[in-house]
């Protein structure tokens, strides 16, 4: 039976661990054939390695999305070894959590170069090719910090509110060329960059347990869990969802704290 993304070509960025890696595994399992683009080459080679290992198709290019030079390096290698991107799932990103009047320049830089300006200079270098092609699908991971603040995580959620901008924006330049640009906006989810910050509590474990009981269901998000909300937006069962977020978070953010 043909899978969900049979004979895809997706780029996923950030995809050497966590939901990257997660969606990565999904999308080949789906029939996609993926490129993983990290700026970690240890971890994207090992992530495609051992996709490779099950028989699927994956490469990785080692890329820092935050370099537009070295993203169109990286398309430019996708489309010798693989052919022209028919998905692109914008997933690289890092946590800048900072007290706003502590904050330099230089992490106030850093945190849009990853957190946004990525996700543009990825979506200009694959829009031609979706062009060409008559068609393709945009998926970027926004976050609840698109559209809920926690203080003290300034200035990630300015980034992330921007990623729904540019998720609308591009959706409807391009929606009557069959391109659809969706994003998720996932809450907690149980990967390495939630566990470091939880040990950047006194009391890790509690922290922990603290961040389970804040959720509805009592628990936080697998990776998985976010992987296959990518595969329904960048499949064509979402053929009419567009400029939309998905939000994937356990119900947390539609809960009134008193
Ligand atoms: N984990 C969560 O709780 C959570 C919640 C909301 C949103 N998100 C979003 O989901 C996405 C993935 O999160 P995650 O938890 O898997 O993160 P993660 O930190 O586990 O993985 C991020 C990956 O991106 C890579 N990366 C970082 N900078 C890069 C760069 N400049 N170029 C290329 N690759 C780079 C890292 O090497 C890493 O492999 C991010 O966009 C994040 O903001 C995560």
């Amino acid at each position: 039976m043909a899978g969900r993304l049979q004979d895809k070509i997706a780029i996923i960025t950030g995809a050497g661990r966590g939901i990257g890696a997660a969606t990565a595994r999904r999308f080949v399992e789906e029939g996609a054939k993926v490129v993983i683009a990290d700026v970690n080459g240890e971890t994207g080679e090992s992530t495609a390695a051992q996709l490779r290992a099950d028989g699927y198709t994956a490469i990785a290019v080692q890329t820092d999305v935050s370099d537009h030079d070295a993203v169109r390096r990286m398309v430019a290698a996708t489309v010798e070894q693989l052919g022209p991107p028919t998905t692109l799932v914008n997933n690289a990103s890092v946590n800048v959590f900072r007290d706003p009047l502590k904050l330099t320049d230089e992490e106030w830089r850093r945190c849009f170069a990853v957190d946004l300006d990525s996700m543009w200079y990825c979506s200009r270098e694959v829009l031609p090719y979706m062009l060409a092609n008559g068609g393709g699908s945009i998926v970027n991971l926004a976050s609840v910090h698109a559209f809920n603040i926690i203080p003290g995580c300034f200035p990630y959620p300015v980034a992330k509110h921007a990623v729904i901008g540019l998720t609308r924006a591009l959706a409807i330049e391009y929606a009557a060329n069959n391109i659809r640009v969706n994003a998720i906006c996932p809450g907690y989810i149980e990967t390495q960059i939630t566990i470091d910050y939880w040990n950047t509590h006194p009391d890790p474990e509690a922290q922990r347990l603290y961040t389970y009981n804040l959720h509805p269901p009592k628990r936080i998000g697998t990776a998985e869990e976010v992987a296959a909300a990518v595969v329904f937006l960048a499949s064509d069962e979402a053929a009419f969802v567009n400029a939309a977020c998905l939000v994937v978070d356990g119900g947390r953010s539609v809960l009134y704290h008193e």
